[in-house]
Order: structure tokens, then C-alpha cells, then sequence
């Protein structure tokens, strides 16, 4: 009886211990127009670099952080969240960036939450069926419920504000009239940048539940999966994945995905 005491008081003890410390959240970004603004909250900076990798630490409104740009495609954004993961501890991962959208319901400036990813590149058909992760039986990853709630959380009353005052008139008026929508659902990912119909059509045809598409967060999924780290994704529809996808793309990031980012971050960590 004694020992079972003693036993529920190191319980009790180790569980409250584990609470009051804090959570670190892992914040990758998949441009460096995006982390820059994203970095200029953190207080008290502390730069730290690996790999080619710029690592910022510190706190935004009280809540530890680490950011970093992911770099582009699935390798170089698995490398920067392995190392986020491993070496920096983050209890959380948030991923922000922009897509091409594949659903025809997204239009540029919209909003896309992830539920879960898939990799449209991967094949190793026919040893398994075709977008299965090797050596995991799993085709999907899903992100972590909490953190894609707060998510959307986060983002719903953002859009209710009006974006002219967000991005500025001219930028709005550009840009016409960005009254953005917030969906969920899936995000594929792969080694491509999607700038044909073709590709598109054929994209929607075989994995007809993406929303929209991009080049690193299915990877950085993998690697949360592997290392069992809650995750969610978080991307800005700043092209259609077709022949304008180019110009769209270049032109929507130094524009609006960087203040986009800033924003959603602010919103998601006063909610984290
Ligand atoms: N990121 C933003 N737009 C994209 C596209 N069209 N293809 C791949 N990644 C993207």
C-alpha cells in the first residue's frame, strides 16, 4: 500500500513536472519572403546555422520558437525538419507556404489547412500500389488534429477582416480583390513545379481528393510521421498549376504570401 503511495506521488509529480514545461513550435516556411517577416517577431533572436540552414530561436508573444526557411522540394524541406526535429526538440511543427490549386473551388489568395498529404510523385509500382510510402503501408499521412484545428481557428477570423487593410489598396486592388476562403483537406506533394493543364487534369484524375499542390509539405509529413512529432500544413493558393503559373507564383509571394504568413503565424501562436 506504501509503495503504490509512493508510486502515484512520483506520478502525480513527474505529470505536473512534464506540464509546466514549455512547448517549443517548429515553424518552416517555404520561402524566404515568408520566413523573414515570420523571423522579425521572434524577441531576442538567436541565430543558429547547420547545413546551409539558418535556425532562428526565441519567443513570439511568450511562446517558444524555432524557424527556419524549409528550402524547396521534398528533400531539402526533410533535411530542415529532421534537423528542427532532432536538434532544436520542437514538441509541434507548423508548415507554411504557398500552392497551386487543383480543386477548381480554390482561386489565388485562398486558404488550404491540411487534413492529410500524399506524395503524386512517388511510385514504386509494381513491389506496392502506386503513392505508397515504401516500408510504411501507408499512402496518406495524416497531420495531427489538434494542430490543423488550430489552424483553422486561427485563420477563420482573419478572413473575415477585410484584406485591404491587410495587404494595403493597390496590392488588393491587384490582386482582385482578395476575399479569401478557407478549405481543408488534402495537399500532394512532389518534385515538380505544376505549370500545364495537362498536368493538372491528370493530377485531378488520379488523385481526385487533392485541393492543391506543392513541393515539400508530404515530405515533412514523412519525417514528423517517422519521428512521431505533431504536425500541420498550412498553404496560400498563390497560382492554378497551369501556364500562368509562373508569372502568378512570382508575383503573389513578394506581394502577399509574406504578409499571408505573418499573419496566420501571429494568429496560430496567440491561439497555440
Ligand atoms: N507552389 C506554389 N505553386 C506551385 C505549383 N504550381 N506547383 C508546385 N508547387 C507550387
Amino acid at each position: 500500500m506504501k509503495a503504490f503511495r509512493i508510486i502515484s506521488l512520483i506520478t502525480i509529480l513527474l505529470l505536473s513536472a512534464n506540464k509546466s514545461e514549455s512547448q517549443t513550435l517548429g515553424i518552416l516556411a517555404a520561402m524566404d519572403q515568408e520566413i523573414n517577416l515570420v523571423t522579425e517577431m521572434i524577441e531576442k533572436p538567436v541565430y543558429t546555422e547547420f547545413g546551409g540552414r539558418v535556425f532562428v530561436s526565441g519567443k513570439i508573444n511568450g511562446t517558444d520558437c524555432v524557424a527556419a526557411f524549409s528550402k524547396w522540394g521534398k528533400v531539402a524541406a526533410s533535411i530542415t525538419a529532421t534537423l528542427l526535429i532532432e536538434h532544436f526538440n520542437v514538441d509541434d511543427l507548423v508548415f507554411i507556404g504557398t500552392a497551386g490549386a487543383i480543386s477548381t473551388e480554390l482561386n489565388i489568395g485562398d486558404i488550404v489547412v491540411a487534413r492529410s498529404l500524399v506524395q503524386h510523385d512517388m511510385d514504386a509500382r509494381p513491389l506496392m500500389q502506386r503513392f505508397e510510402i515504401p516500408l510504411t503501408g501507408i499512402t496518406y499521412v495524416e497531420c495531427d488534429k489538434r494542430l490543423s484545428d488550430l489552424a483553422v481557428k486561427s485563420i477563420r477570423p482573419l478572413i473575415q477582416k477585410d484584406f485591404k487593410d491587410i495587404v494595403g489598396e493597390k496590392t488588393w486592388q491587384e490582386f482582385n480583390y482578395l476575399k479569401p476562403t478557407l478549405k481543408e483537406g488534402t495537399i500532394a506533394s512532389g518534385d515538380q513545379f505544376i505549370n500545364s493543364d495537362e498536368k493538372r487534369k491528370e493530377l485531378i484524375n488520379l488523385l481526385p481528393d487533392v485541393l492543391c499542390v506543392e513541393m515539400e509539405g508530404a515530405a515533412v509529413a514523412q519525417v514528423c510521421y517517422e519521428f512521431k512529432v505533431p504536425f500541420t500544413v498550412i498553404r496560400i493558393i498563390s497560382d492554378n498549376a497551369n501556364h500562368d503559373a509562373r508569372i502568378d507564383f512570382n508575383h503573389f509571394i513578394d506581394k502577399v504570401a509574406n504578409i499571408y504568413s505573418m499573419e496566420i503565424i501571429k494568429s496560430f501562436i496567440s491561439n497555440y
